[in-house]
């Protein structure tokens, strides 16, 4: 039942062109949205921007390839959520292929992030644009881009996303439950970094601005 739903929107965005370009929240609103839409909105905020207290990340935005792949490694089981999961599961390829398509094309430089807290910053900028090459550990912005805005379709935007959910991830690398970067290149920076270090960096890719500005 989902999928019918889900390659329903798919139309719509079809049909919609570029309208959603300037208007992503209005699907939300017009009631024309599939049900599986309005799953993922339950969570990740209705604009797709993520919720910061939950630690539920920013889909708005990323590159379709990017989510996807993440959509089939939850499924493969690749990295560990129980709600990802079982979400994942009910999607077919088709659905994957639209849902991810439509949030890559949601804008997000209208939203603006909070300043950055300074308490975190000497030593979370630190490892952000300098690393610890004494431990291996390289600059994040290195392959995350300039003020972690992301690279491509392979390396995920750091800048705006909520601190807890980056947080998060590092400590299921560094668990062994997340598995699916290649080469284990995240798995390595993880398990370098302490506990202080971990926080300090998260905050200070979540104080960032998501479009980039600096
Ligand atoms: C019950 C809450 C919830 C719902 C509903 C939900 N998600 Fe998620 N989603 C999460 C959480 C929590 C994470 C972070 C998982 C982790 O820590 O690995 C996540 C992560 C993701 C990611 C990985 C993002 C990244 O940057 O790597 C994708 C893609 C995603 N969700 C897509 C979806 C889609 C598509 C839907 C709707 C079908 C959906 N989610 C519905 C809670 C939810
Ligand atoms: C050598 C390249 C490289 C470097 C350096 C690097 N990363 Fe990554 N990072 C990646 C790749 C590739 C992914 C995506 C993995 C995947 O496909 O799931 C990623 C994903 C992440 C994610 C998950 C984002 C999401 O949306 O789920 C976090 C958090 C992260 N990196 C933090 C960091 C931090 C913090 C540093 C610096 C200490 C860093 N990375 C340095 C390559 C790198």
């Amino acid at each position: 039942m989902r999928v019918s739903r889900l390659n329903l929107l798919g139309l719509c965005i079809a049909l919609s062109g570029g309208a959603f370009a300037s208007e992503p929240l209005p699907i939300a609103q017009h009631g024309g949205v599939s049900q599986v839409m309005l799953t993922c909105t339950g969570c990740h905020g209705e604009a797709l921007m993520g919720v910061a207290a939950a630690g539920f990340p920013r889909l708005a935005g990323l590159s379709a390839d990017y989510l996807s792949k993440q959509l089939y490694d939850f499924k493969a089981g690749k990295r560990f959520n129980p709600y990802m999961q079982q979400f994942a599961a009910g999607l077919s390829d088709q659905d994957i292929q639209s849902v991810t398509r439509f949030f890559a094309a949601l804008p997000t430089t209208q939203y603006a992030r909070p300043s950055r807290a300074s308490a975190a910053e000497d030593l979370g900028a630190r490892l952000a644009l300098r690393g610890a090459w004494e431990r291996n550990i390289p600059e994040c912005v290195s392959c995350h881009g300039p003020g972690g805005v992301g690279v491509g379709n392979t390396f995920p935007p750091l800048a705006g996303q909520p601190a807890l959910y980056l947080v998060n991830q590092l400590r299921d690398w560094q668990k062994g439950v997340r598995r699916n970067d290649p080469n284990d290149l995240m798995g390595h920076i993880a398990k370098a970094l302490n506990e202080e270090e971990i926080q300090a960096v998260s905050d200070y890719f979540a104080g960032l601005p998501v479009g980039g500005a600096r």
